[in-house]
């Protein structure tokens, strides 16, 4: 690394982001591109033996050129590599986040299942691209500390160092990380189910906290006996000791994730659909009587109230007996003022005008007894007017 900390004329390191087995990742601004953001992976460079460097150098350069041919949104994207002096450095994109370990770590819980579910069917997707791939790019090193959690929740796998393509009869290099690395790996037969091995294990650190025991199939529940039945199923057929008795493939993994639906026996359910019939039945009578019952008593409630009540009809009788009382006593008025007006004929200019005003309380008397609902005080009044 140049005395600036700027590589190539081009990428500033800022921080240190991670030290690993492989190298020192940095934080680092690309100049030539506005500023953005980058990671810097530098090789280590303090080998004790030649050989251990030269190899480490082909694994660098290998990881470099498997991510090259490589284009997945749950992959890091590689930018550049170099040699500068006597170092080796690969630029890739920045994930703004943090990896599963140091996540977990951090917030010093495990995660709940249906979280660790989430992650692993997109790690799982991951692998299916990765196998699918031509030739098959076998990733060898799947554990939390190589996959990033970014801000939208979506993880990344990252560290291709011992990622290569698959080779049959291959002499592979034995590369491990313990706990993570099924047994095969340690002899170099590593293979996809390899892959489904270390995502075995990585579920099980991340549903616990604990590290899986090395070359030991894992079973989370044991440590946390409320883990569902069916993830502990996952985790342990993932981490078989046996290859063959894993999650062929990555596919065949994904699918085991969801949790499987309860289906009641035949007979249980034609009960159970007997008594659902047999109530709907019950409810349907209970119903209809509650409805005539109502309508029954409505009527009921109608016949009273459209009834008469003892001693209305009396009542009744009276107060029509008493309008035509008044009315008969305004009709005698009326005629006395005609009487009177005739008696008087001998010329009285206001005689005329007291038979009118006779004449009117009576009609008045009459227009009250048909008008008014109480028609007495009318006529009562046409009794007392000025006739
Ligand atoms: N592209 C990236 N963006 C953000 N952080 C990263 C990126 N790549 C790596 N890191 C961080 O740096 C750490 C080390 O990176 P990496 O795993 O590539 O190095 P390594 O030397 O191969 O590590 P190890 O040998 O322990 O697996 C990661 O665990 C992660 O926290
Ligand atoms: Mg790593």
């Amino acid at each position: 690394m140049s005395a600036t900390n700027i590589l190539q004329g081009r990428y500033e390191l800022i921080s240190q982001l991670g030290q690993g087995g492989m190298g020192t990742v940095y934080m680092a601004r690309d100049l030539r591109l506005h500023n953005r953001p980058c990671v810097v992976k530098k090789l280590r460079d303090d080998f004790y033996r030649e050989e251990d460097r030269k190899k480490a150098v082909a694994f660098f350069e290998r990881e470099a050129g498997v991510l090259s041919q490589l284009s997945h949104p749950n992959i890091v994207h590689i930018l550049d590599y170099f040699e500068e002096g006597n170092g080796y450095f690969l630029v890739m994109e920045y994930v703004e986040g943090r990896d599963l370990n140091n996540v977990l770590h951090e917030r010093a819980e495990p995660f709940a299942e249906q979280q660790v579910l989430n992650w692993t069917n997109q790690i799982c997707e991951v692998l299916e691209y990765l196998h699918d791939h031509d030739p098959p790019v076998i990733y060898r090193d799947l554990k939390p500390s190589n996959i990033m959690l970014d801000v939208k929740g979506r993880v990344k796998l990252v560290d291709f160092g011992i990622a290569r393509p698959w080779e049959e009869n291959a002499d592979n290099t034995h590369v491990v990380s313990a706990g993570y690395s099924p047994p095969e790996q340690y002899w170099g037969a590593a293979d996809v189910r390899s892959d489904i091995y270390a995502l075995g294990a990585t579920m099980h650190f991340l549903l616990t906290g604990c590290d899986p025991v090395a070359l030991h199939a894992s079973f989370p529940r044991s440590v946390y006996p409320d883990i569902s039945a069916h993830v502990d199923e996952v985790v342990a057929r993932a981490t078989d000791q046996d290859p063959s008795s894993r999650y062929q493939s990555a596919g065949e993994m994904k699918e085991a994730l969801v949790p499987p639906t309860v289906v009641l026996p035949p007979v249980e359910r034609r009960r159970f659909g007997g008594e659902i019939v047999a109530g709907a039945a019950l409810l349907a009578v209970a119903c209809l009587a509650l409805f005539l019952f109502s309508r029954f008593d409505a009527a009921l409630k109608a016949g009273q109230e459209g009834g008469r009540q003892p001693g209305q009809e009396d009542a009744e009788k009276a107060q029509l007996k008493e309008k035509l009382n008044a009315y008969s006593r305004a009709l005698d008025a009326h005629n006395r003022a005609i009487m009177e007006w005739r008696e008087q004929t001998s010329g009285k200019k206001d005689a005329p005008v007291a038979a009118g005003r006779a004449g009117i309380a009576a009609q008045a008397a009459d227009e009250a007894q048909l008008t008014d609902p109480d028609g007495l005080p009318a006529a009562a009044d046409a009794e007392k007017s000025p006739i």
